[in-house]
């Protein structure tokens, strides 16, 4: 006899857990700079159609995919299209270990900032020894202190005490992670709108508001602008990697899924939003220009932002402190849930207990997140990414990001819209819904989101030559930008293909 599936004890307890899985880097680093550099207000347009035509319906879907099934990702798609759906599931969950190993080895830098805010990160008066930052802001405290820590091997502790703290929280599954969010999520609430009104108290701040939210028009007919904006809301919303499915399993089959996914994409998106203004406002105030890539935003733009905050150092290592710890914070009760959505295939798929399946993928994965903290100085001029860890980082991030979310979103819609049938799906979901979905969802299922996101993978590869990263100065490793794309597309799929021939037990 197996054990009945455990159970969220509460639906609070799964609205906090899933939003806390959407509320994380997406929100804080990746969207405010893919704002940024998607224009601002012209950012707008992409990102609404991106929430409300493909985001939430797919959401939809894979909470719905979790609660009727009662199965994690790969289980729930067998289900669904047999091998040909398990294979995909698979695909979906050997991309979130390659996001997870990246996205601690993210965090753990955080954790560096957050100590380096009683130390050497706000010492005033140091000026960039390196060309290509050393222009606009005389302080460069922050670029350096950042780029001595990513060279050091510091981070890899960091990566370690990340891993024990994720393997901690899953160790009873919904049981701990609900304790846990049930602490993290109200805290980040709270920080983030401390830092809003700090923000916009600031002089200028509001014109950095502004910005964000002046819908603009230009950039609208460029493709880059539209994959942005899905990848974007994918990322954000948690979605592509099973995460929402394993999270949804836990739930009641009659659970009110339209309802879920409305709640969880309007908290996640009002996150994001507080945290473009907390951002803009700070960056306008003091001029500052977040050029570069996405991490130099939130790495050494924003600290000196925050240097700027006082002229009392206390104040401004409390807030760097406190900025920092927000971004740990977020980042944690997201990484449970990616880590959570292998644990929880392992187990349906092989019956085996929740430790052992956590340990399978623990002790591989922090070797995976060593990597991407190298500290090996490849590019001594640091005009691409400097060192080792990062520049695999960079790489891996653009393929993973940008396509395997969209592609596993696609096949999924698909096998839902086509396989399954949009319409018994719609039916299923209103079944125990408040507000009735109307055929619209049918539409947008079966037609709308498969072209869209066909369309935006298409363009996005047409547009990929030259290969990411090929720019890069790092002699003895551009080989690097040709290896990582193949390295992730033959691992996954070998993976996926192994898994999905290997026989499921029944306990
Ligand atoms: N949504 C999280 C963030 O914004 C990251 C994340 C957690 C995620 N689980 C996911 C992204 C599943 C994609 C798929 O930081």
């Amino acid at each position: 006899m197996s054990a009945p599936r455990e159970n969220w004890k509460s639906k609070l307890g799964f609205v906090l857990a899933a939003s806390g899985s959407a509320i994380g880097l997406g929100n804080i680093v990746f969207f405010s700079s893919n704002a940024y550099q998607y224009g601002g207000g012209a950012f707008y347009l992409p990102y609404f159609v991106a929430l409300f035509v493909i985001g939430m319906p797919v959401m939809m879907v894979e909470f719905g995919l979790g609660s009727l099934t009662q199965q994690s990702f790969p289980m729930a798609l067998r289900r669904l299209a047999g091998k040909r759906g398990e294979f995909v599931g698979w695909f979906s969950i050997a991309s979130a270990l390659f996001i997870t190993m990246y996205y601690i080895a993210i965090l753990g830098w955080g954790v560096g900032m957050m100590i380096g805010a009683f130390g050497s990160l706000f010492e005033p008066g140091v000026s960039a020894p390196f060309a290509p930052f050393s222009e606009p802001t005389a302080d460069a405290s922050a670029m350096v202190y950042f780029f001595d820590l990513i060279s050091t091997w510091n981070p890899l502790l960091y990566i370690v005490l990340l891993w024990m703290v994720n393997i901690y929280i899953l160790r009873q599954g919904t049981h701990t992670i609900e304790k846990a969010v049930r602490v993290f999520v109200p805290v980040m609430w709270i920080f983030m709108i401390l830092l809003v009104i700090r923000g916009l108290t600031l002089p200028g701040g509001f014109d950095g508001m502004m910005f964000l939210f002046t819908p603009a028009l230009e950039g609208i007919a460029e493709p880059t602008v539209w994959k942005g904006a899905f990848s974007q809301m994918f990322f954000s919303l948690s979605l592509g990697l099973g995460t929402m499915t394993a999270y949804a399993s836990y739930l009641p089959k009659d659970a009110d899924q339209v309802n879920n996914s409305m709640l969880v994409s309007f908290l996640n998106c009002s996150f994001e939003f507080l945290a473009g203004v907390a951002i803009f406002s700070l960056l306008f105030a003091f001029a500052l220009n977040p050029a570069g890539s996405t991490l130099s935003l939130s790495f050494f733009v924003i600290p000196q932002g925050i240097n700027e905050l006082s002229n009392t150092p206390w104040i401004v290592r409390l807030f760097g402190f406190g900025f920092y710890l927000l971004v740990v914070l977020a980042g944690i009760t997201s990484s449970i849930s990616l880590i959570e959505s292998p644990a929880s295939a392992l187990m349906d798929k092989f019956k085996i207990r929740r430790s052992k399946a956590l340990m399978y993928i623990a002790i591989p994965c922090i070797l995976g997140s060593f990597l991407f903290a190298l500290p090996q100085i490849i590019d001594s001029g640091l005009t691409g990414n400097g060192t080792l860890g990062l520049t695999l980082l960079d790489i891996t991030d653009h393929w993973v990001f940008n396509y395997s979310l969209l592609t596993v979103g696609l096949l999924e819609v698909i096998m839902m819209g086509w396989v399954f049938g949009a319409e018994r799906l719609r039916q299923s979901l209103n079944a125990n819904a408040k507000l009735k979905l109307g055929r619209w969802f049918t539409l947008l299922i079966k037609f709308v989101i498969p072209s869209l996101l066909l369309l935006v993978i298409i363009l996005s590869l047409i547009e990929e030559w030259p290969l990411y990263g090929s720019n890069y100065d790092m002699p003895g490793y551009s080989w690097l930008t040709v290896f990582i794309p193949i390295f992730w597309i033959v691992t996954t799929s070998v993976f996926a293909f192994y898994l999905s021939n290997r026989k499921p037990k029944t306990a």
